[in-house]
Order: C-alpha cells, then structure tokens, then sequence
C-alpha cells in the first residue's frame, strides 16, 4: 500500500510491476461509497489496483468552486486502501501542468450538449487530465462511475483514439436508499431539499417504467418525466433528454437510450440518468 505524490515515483513503481495488470480509478478525492464500490470492482478485475486523487483545475468554471472543492487526502488514502487499491497517486499541481500549461485537448462532439453546454470548457478539461493520466498510470482497464455518464462517454471518445488498448468500465450508479445518486452535490442538499430531490430518481423510474411496458416513442417519455418532475416546483429543469447511448443525440424512438438529467434544486445543480435497456 503505498502514497504517491511524484510522477517520477509513480512511474518507477509501474516499471517495477510491468507485468501485472493495472486497474485504475480516477477521482478529485472526497470519496463515497459509490467510489469504493469502483474500487471494489477494479480490484476483482485486475492484479493491482490504482486509485488517482488529483482537484483537477482545468475543469472547473469557476475559481471559488475549486479552492472550496472538499479535499482531505488522508481519509481518502485510507478509504482507497479500505476498498482495494494497492496505490493512491495523488500528483503534485505543478507537475501535472504547470502554471503555462495551454495544451487543452479538444473532447469529441459527444461534449457538446448538456453539461458541455452548461459547462463550457468543462470536458476539454477532464479529457486532458484523464489523458495526461492515462499516460502516467498506464493501465489495463479504466473504470467509471455511470452518474456522470456523459463524461464517461466524452472519456471513452478520449481514450478510443489516443489510448486505444485501455478498456473504459462504466458501472451502474450508486443510489442511497432513497433513490439519489451518490454523490459529492447531493451530499450538499438540506434535509428537505434532499426530501424533494427524490422525486429525480422517481422521474427517471417512471420514465423505465413506461419504457419497460413498451412506449418507445421518446416525446411520451420525456413527458411522463417531466410530470413527475412537475409535483416539485422548486426544481428548476436544466435537461431532460432520451438520448441514444453512444452518441448521446436526441432519438424520436427509444432503443439503446439513456435519459439525461440536469436540474437546480435550492441553488445545487444535479444530474442523474438512467439507462433504458
Ligand atoms: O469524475 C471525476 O471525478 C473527474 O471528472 C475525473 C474523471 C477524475 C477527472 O478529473
């Protein structure tokens, strides 16, 4: 089990175990359980497991949302060794870019719509880092959280050309008992915010649901979302889309499709989707 903060250390260890297979999971730290169940999994898959914490400036917007992003690197060591990782590589700022850094790689169109809308330059951001690291870590297989779903498939667009042998791992989102997804944002809501948050997983359900009994047609399913949606008025709907799974374009019929959503509920921004299989 081992901490590492040099690039130069974290690339001597991975020459030293060559011929094992490396499973990696990145993350920007504060780790939940929906984390430790990826950790988990890489470690079922592979000989060793490598969990990144890296706050990766290049994808955020906004400065003051980066400096108060939550950072407690000791905790999360433990809880990365906890779930099964054998090194947590936690590089150093300045080595990864340093403060000229303007080398930003251009995400594919699948960053187009949706949070890359929202959040302009936020995927030129996380497809830079992930590349960088990818380039570092060197692994067999990558694995994802499918809540962030768009960004797994602006990653899988990433990796397809430039890091063509890694395998890219998407599992099934983590939801607490009452149905939200885990996440570090929902973890920001009050007690009766979070109460009315519940009606998103509701939403998306009953979008499964009408799917499952054989409506295809996308509008109908996007209109018993946002009914649902509707009994909280407080939510303030950013997106609700029945996208197809790889290209993420609107469909006017469900096959392969994912439901994207985004929403403000009591100033936090919230997204979730579900698969409609
Ligand atoms: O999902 C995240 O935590 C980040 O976007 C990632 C993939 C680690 C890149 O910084």
């Amino acid at each position: 089990m081992m901490l590492i903060h040099s690039t130069n250390e974290f690339s001597a260890w991975r020459k030293s175990v060559a011929n094992q297979t490396v499973a990696f999971v990145p993350t920007m730290g504060a780790l939940h359980s929906g984390h430790h169940s990826l950790i988990a999994h890489a470690a079922q898959q592979c000989d060793l497991v490598v969990v990144s914490i890296f706050v990766n400036a290049l994808q955020f917007g906004d400065v003051n949302d980066y400096d108060n992003y939550p950072r407690d690197e000791q905790s999360d060591y433990l809880a990365s060794i906890t779930a099964g990782a054998n090194v947590v590589f936690a590089p150093h700022q300045q080595e990864l870019f340093p403060a000229d850094f303007d080398r930003y790689l251009t995400p594919s169109s699948i960053a187009n719509e949706y949070e890359g809308r929202q959040r302009p330059g936020h995927f030129a951001g996380v497809v830079t880092v992930v590349h960088r690291l990818f380039d570092i870590v060197q692994p067999d297989i990558a694995i994802f959280g499918a809540k962030d779903y768009q960004q797994v498939a602006v990653i899988r667009a990433m990796s397809d050309d430039l890091h063509p042998t890694i395998r890219i791992v998407l599992l099934e989102t983590v939801r607490d008992t009452d149905g939200l997804a885990l996440s570090s944002r929902n973890a920001r809501l009050s007690v009766a915010s979070r109460l009315q948050a519940q009606v998103i997983p509701r939403a998306l359900q009953a979008i499964a649901t009408l799917h499952a009994q054989g409506e295809t047609r996308s509008h109908m399913l996007k209109s018993e979302g946002l009914k649902i949606l509707g009994l909280v008025p407080s939510i303030h709907v950013e997106y609700l889309e029945i996208v197809q799974q790889d290209t993420l374009n609107t469909v006017a019929e469900a096959r392969n499709a994912v439901v994207l959503f985004a929403g403000v509920l009591d100033g936090v921004r919230l997204i979730d989707n579900l698969l409609l299989q």
